[in-house]
């Protein structure tokens, strides 16, 4: 067997990681929260949620890759040999491979979108009425969107055929700086639109009366939705990572690159939604309607720049979400690979077929199948609702809990601090935070999707 292999460098897996963390939930509904519960007001309690809950489970989850070097299923067989918890890590392998089978059409819509921006037909020659009513008539059409899937597919397996190095590091290393590039050009675009700074204090004006019982709860949601946790991709991501790596460190730089860019994102995204006088939204609204509409009325005085714009803006959408996609793809790949020994281009191919046939529901549940539901919801709500509010906490749970109360204090302190060299000082609270309030969190999760 080959040997497994490695990220690179620190920067290597911190972009690998934000890759996977940074992605819709940045762009479409951070911006969208951060402005509904207080502005910066929520920053502070995203920030504490983030350090005392996501945070734990993000060193718990790389603790146990990377002690195990193997996958999710494997690496619960191997710390818990002879235990149920290799179950846990089953049911882990499945559900990125859900999440990734709505998440590609999605992934292909903003395919689609980037295909109409590159030929002028948001800020061309065409009528408003084209732009606005374009999205509902694409995704509920037949074939189109299952097209920009199957695309989306091909280019997510495309990735991770290449294996860690050159291709997941590889697309990652470039695709992340670029998407900050992206970004920022559309921060400055947004901010100079007349009207803009309306949009700058529904994001900044701390209001503290805002902080309810809800913004709590959708703090960390968020935050947990925003790290990938829960799903083992940040498991087996930390399994290709080298013993000498410091993984409080590479934990830390993806949550800060994390939030970076979520708060960027609100700075591209709501000053322009203020400038053109809408209300603020999030979801696909927000991304495929209003923003196109705004790309469109502002190119009757910049043609030129809003055109750009609206390139760089759906090509971010698109490199988001492709380094999250490829991520959900991996955990199935190296379970496939680590267990059964399958070989890297048949487990990414066969995988990426079971996942394009389940995607073809969802695409389709917005048209054709629109009238097929499940306990009320369409295919493609059912999945998000199954794996958002219940399949990902309650992995997150699983991990926190092997690693706080099955894993031995001496093995976990002996990965989180490299044999004693380094976070010392650190473990103590980590440990503790992992313990007890990690678990606690997301029980308040899971309250929170039964009750508010
Ligand atoms: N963290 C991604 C986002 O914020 O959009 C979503 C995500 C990525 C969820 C990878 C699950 C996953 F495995």
């Amino acid at each position: 067997m080959k040997p497994r292999e490695h990220f690179g460098s620190r920067f290597a897996v911190i972009a690998a990681m934000a890759g996977s963390a940074v992605g819709l939930g940045n762009i479409w509904r951070f911006p969208y929260i951060l402005g509904q519960y207080g502005g910066a007001a929520f920053v502070l309690v995203y920030i504490v949620a983030s350090l005392l809950v996501a945070l734990p489970i993000f060193f718990a989850e790389s603790v146990i890759g990377r002690r195990s070097g193997t996958d999710t299923f494997g690496a619960m067989k191997k710390l818990a040999p002879g235990t149920p918890w290799k179950w846990a890590g089953l049911l882990t392998i499945l559900s990125p491979l859900l999440i990734l089978s709505y998440y590609s059409v999605v992934g292909g819509w903003s395919v689609q979108f980037l295909f109409k921006a590159l030929s002028f037909n948001i800020t061309g020659d065409v009528s408003e009425s084209e732009v606005v009513g374009y999205f509902s008539r694409f995704i509920s059409s037949t074939w189109q969107p299952i097209l920009s899937h199957t695309l989306f597919m091909a280019m997510v397996a495309g990735i991770v055929l290449g294996g860690i190095k050159n291709g997941i590091e590889r697309f990652s290393k470039v695709a992340m700086p670029v998407l900050l590039g992206l970004i920022l050009f559309i921060v400055v675009y947004s901010l100079t639109l007349p009207g803009s700074m309306a949009g700058l204090r529904y994001l900044l004006k701390p209001d503290f009366s805002k902080l309810t019982a809800d913004a709590y709860a959708a703090a960390l949601g968020q935050a947990f939705f925003s790290l990938s946790l829960g799903v083992g991709t940040v498991l087996t991501y930390a399994s290709y990572v080298k013993k000498e790596e410091n993984l409080v460190v590479s934990g830390v730089g993806t949550a800060v690159s994390d939030l970076v860019f979520a708060l960027v994102a609100a700075f591209a995204i709501m000053p322009a939604v203020f400038a053109a006088g809408f209300e603020p939204g999030s979801g696909p609204g927000l991304v495929f309607q209003t923003l196109p509409y705004i790309f469109h009325k502002m190119s009757q005085g910049m043609p030129i720049v809003s055109t750009l714009v609206s390139v760089a803006f759906f090509l971010s959408i698109l490199a988001a979400a492709l380094t999250s996609a490829i991520s959900m793809l991996e955990v199935g790949v190296a379970y496939l690979v680590d267990q059964k020994g399958m070989g890297r281009r048949r487990a990414t191919l066969l995988l990426s077929l079971g996942v394009w046939l389940l995607g073809l529901l969802c695409s389709l549940s917005f048209g054709p199948l629109s009238g097929v539901k499940v306990l009320g919801l369409s295919f493609f709500d059912l999945q998000d609702a199954l794996c958002s509010n219940w399949l990902m906490p309650m992995g997150g749970l699983v991990f926190t809990l092997f690693v706080g109360w099955w894993m031995s204090r001496a093995d976990v302190r002996d990965e989180l601090t490299n044999g004693g060299t380094c976070n010392v000082r650190l473990f103590g609270l980590v440990y503790f935070l992992m313990r007890y309030l990690a678990p606690v969190g997301i029980v308040a999760v899971f309250l929170s999707n039964l009750f508010l």
